[in-house]
């Protein structure tokens, strides 16, 4: 069966216009990479007119580097396509619909078109915040009394049965999904509430609706496979991997698989291996299969072939793929040199550990430290011949992936962090994106306050999440209204003025020389990094920031308050 196909027909006969695919980079810059169809029709959702009507429909490329840890399993992928049908404007919008109508065509889509028996649905059970969906509830019920059929309605949390915003603040709601099999199929969510930067909710007068469905997914139901990897879609690359690579673990050529297929669609939107942000994440990908490849040059042509198997499985819907298969394998082969450097940079630093040592095996902890910071992973340290403790590696790798997930668990109520420097916090990649200029904004605020308030303020702590920005510093009383008005517009000022962002490094004492801004008590590493904007702020630090000022939005002082005696308390948000 074409899924795609009888997706489309159907939900085109129901008056929905079709929509391609946005790239996988969004517009909306506060998130790294679209992770579901509804992105880029967000505006829709609180008021802005569809130039497409109030019913489309879409498959939509997506990427979650939130997922990264989890492929290699049966049906975790980083890239996937999301099926999906739209409704904006309920109920003043022509056309448009909501709960009834959206349950209605999800049901007709997956149990008629689709022809799959559903197990059970599920709705939001609700919470001291919102109440449970009993709407959903009593149409789901009726439904089945109409075909008469055993469904089971089941209430789920908020953890469940709850979606959105993406990124900072946006459209989201309670949810509804369709299982078939033990696996979620479809997911209908109701867009009632936006979440604004604070986490307030505002009820919407306008209501929407977003489903959704991860093709593989659906389509592992419908061939019944085991696993997304043994789909149409991956059957061919995944014989093609095994006869390359056969005594590698199953795990390790989905993954090869996952990263190759995601590293072709990234390199076609335009994505560039690099340090930062999507172009860093790509370059994870390919690092981590060259890897796996055993970082041997002969594997290149076959790794580059792979790309172009899935260039021909998809270039009829993405014809942006006939050129993004020429920058993938260009991509491919320059991260094969930086890494190899990279990797000599980190053997040279194994064998300096190892020097003057009788056993000649690292520590689990050194090979930790190598692992993480010069990309010498296990594979990679036993194909050199260095020997550790892969023990006590073991359990040292594990220590770290708690210590990130009890601090996760405590933000986030239990996603892993994407990015924990101690000062910066993020679940995703996308949330790294928003809390990168945030801390930019906190070094132009740093030095807004001793220009506005004296050179006698110091830094006493700081904290940024997706949130916020919250930052303490010395000073005797509260301050006046002007005077926080004159900070903001300071940092602002700072921002216009779209200072480069300037990266030196030099030894600690020299350092303490430079006019730049750091902690007096703090232990810095020596040699010691200093992130300069122009003549707007100088600090020691050891980032990310953004690469211009510009980048960082506007800048809003939301709070200002005592946290102890000569300690004030700001918060902002960036817009
Ligand atoms: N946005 C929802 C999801 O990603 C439904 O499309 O699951």
């Amino acid at each position: 069966m074409d899924v795609i196909a009888v997706f489309r027909t159907f939900f085109e006969e129901q008056e929905h216009a079709w929509v391609r695919s946005a790239s996988l980079v969004p517009q909306d810059t506060s998130v790294l990479f679209t992770t579901a169809g509804m992105q880029q029709f967000k505006p829709y959702y609180s008021g802005e007119p569809s130039p497409y009507g109030n019913r489309v429909v879409s498959v939509q490329k997506c990427f979650r580097a939130d997922d990264l840890a989890e492929v290699g399993d049966s049906n975790h992928l980083t890239f996937f396509e999301m099926l999906g049908n739209f409704s904006f404007q309920y109920p003043d919008g022509e056309n448009s619909y909501f709960k009834e109508q959206a349950i209605r065509m999800g049901y007709e889509f997956v149990a008629e078109r689709l022809g799959l028996a559903i197990e059970y649905v599920t709705i939001f059970e609700g919470d001291e915040h919102t109440p449970r969906d009993t709407e959903s509830e009593r149409i789901w019920n009726e439904l089945a009394a109409e075909k008469d059929i055993t469904l089971p309605v089941y209430g789920e949390n908020r953890d469940e049965n709850f979606w959105g915003p993406t990124g900072s603040e946006g459209p989201c709601g309670p949810t509804s999904e369709i299982y078939v099999d033990g696996v979620e199929i479809w997911n209908l969510v109701f867009n009632q509430y936006y979440q604004h930067q604070d986490g307030t909710l505002e009820h919407q007068s306008n209501q929407g609706v977003d489903t959704g469905g991860g093709y593989e997914r659906i389509l592992a139901v419908v061939e019944q496979t085991e696993s997304v990897f043994q789909t149409s879609v991956f059957a061919d690359v995944m014989a093609y991997i095994q006869d390359m690579f056969p005594d590698l673990a199953l795990e390790h050529q989905r993954i090869i698989a996952d990263h190759l297929r995601s590293a072709l669609f990234l390199s076609a939107d335009g994505v560039t291996p690099s340090n930062k942000e999507q172009g860093y994440v790509l370059r994870r990908l390919i690092r981590k299969v060259l890897s796996l490849a055993g970082m041997k040059e002969e594997s290149l042509p076959g790794l580059s072939k792979i790309g172009e198997k899935f260039k021909e499985e998809y270039v009829e819907r993405y014809p942006e793929l006939e050129d993004g298969l020429v920058n993938y394998t260009t991509h491919l082969e320059s991260e094969f040199e930086t890494f190899s450097q990279a990797l000599r940079q980190g053997l040279k630093q194994a064998h300096k550990m190892l020097k003057g040592r009788e056993d000649n095996v690292l520590t689990g902890e050194e090979a930790f430290k190598l692992s993480a910071s010069h990309g010498l992973s296990p594979e990679l340290m036993r194909l050199n011949g260095i020997e550790f403790d892969e023990e006590a590696f073991e359990a040292e790798r594990e220590r770290h992936r708690e210590v990130s997930r009890a601090g996760a668990e405590h933000k986030f109520g239990g996603h892993g962090l994407a990015l924990d420097t101690g000062e910066l916090k993020a679940e995703d990649a996308d949330e790294v994106k928003v809390v990168t200029r945030l801390h930019s904004a906190t070094h132009l605020l740093n030095q807004a306050l001793r220009d506005v308030l004296g050179e006698d303020v110091v830094q006493k702590g700081s904290d940024i999440n997706v949130k916020r920005t919250r930052f303490d510093f010395s000073y005797p009383r509260k301050l006046t209204e002007e005077e926080k008005q004159q900070i903001e517009s300071r940092v602002n000022q700072f921002i216009e003025e779209a200072h480069d962002l300037e990266v030196t490094e030099m030894p600690l004492a020299e350092a303490r020389q430079s006019g730049a801004i750091y902690l007096e008590h703090e232990s810095y590493p020596d040699p010691v990094k200093i992130h300069q904007f122009g003549t707007a702020s100088k600090e020691f630090c050891g980032g990310p920031h953004v690469e211009n000022t510009a980048d960082i939005g506007t800048f809003q002082i939301t709070k200002e308050e005592a946290v102890a005696q000569n300690v004030r308390r700001i918060r902002g948000v960036v817009r």
